[in-house]
């Protein structure tokens, strides 16, 4: 009979059905706040220095995350070519995560180290220089456009509010160390760093 008012009244209805699903919702979600694994640090991960966060901006603004993911799932056909799979704990300083889901191109997560500044930029300015069949865009403009290093300080500033531990030193030395620095070297930085914290590669 109740089970008669709750199928005849869609109002009703709406309201269990909202309340069910957010009970299940949390049980699933909030015991990840309380893991460590999903909240701490890996071991050896620093934040992101002044330059590798500008790069990280300049991937952000060009949207290369339409086209790359940043999550090496645990299955063998990933960690077989991509490395070891992401963890939690690797991500901590990146607000907001470039995870994606679209794989136009590979998995980038551990990209870092695995060509040299030289080949990034020959891909960067035009894929088809190092690789004929590529179908990536070119971003050379990325070369002629300029970091402005007091915002990248402000960034930093910003990220230490929510708990990046950055120095006082590393906020002052911002605009210094990445003064002459185009885009392009400031994405090749972000890209070489990608994935080298944990030292369980392949
Ligand atoms: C339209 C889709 C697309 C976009 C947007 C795109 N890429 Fe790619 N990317 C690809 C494809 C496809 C490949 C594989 C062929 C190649 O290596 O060029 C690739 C390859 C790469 C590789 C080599 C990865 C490896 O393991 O060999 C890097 C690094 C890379 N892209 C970085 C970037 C960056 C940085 C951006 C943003 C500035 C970007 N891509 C934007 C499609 C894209």
């Amino acid at each position: 009979m109740s089970h008669e008012k709750v199928e005849t009244n869609i109002g009703l209805m709406m309201v269990l059905i909202i309340l069910v699903i957010s009970i299940g919702g949390l049980i699933e979600i909030v015991p990840l706040f309380f893991l460590k694994n999903t909240t701490e640090p890996v071991s050896g991960l620093m934040p992101y220095n002044s330059l590798q966060l500008a790069g990280r901006d300049v991937y952000v603004k060009e949207g290369c995350f339409g086209c790359h993911s940043q999550m090496i799932r645990p299955f063998r056909a990933e960690t077989e070519r991509y490395g070891h799979y992401s963890l939690a704990g690797e991500f901590v300083y990146d607000r907001p995560f470039q995870w994606g889901s679209k794989r136009t191109g590979p998995d980038l997560h551990r990209v870092g180290g695995r060509y040299g500044d030289e080949w990034h930029r020959l891909h960067l300015t035009n894929p088809r220089l190092v690789v004929p069949e590529s179908n990536m865009p070119g971003y050379p403009w990325l070369a002629e456009k300029f970091i402005d290093g007091e915002l990248v300080a402000t960034k930093m500033r910003a990220l230490r509010l929510l708990n990046t531990p950055y120095s006082d030193s590393d906020i002052a030395n911002a605009p210094a160390s990445v003064e002459g620095k185009t885009e392009m070297d400031a994405l090749i930085a972000y890209l070489q760093v990608l994935g080298t914290h944990v030292s369980m590669r392949r």
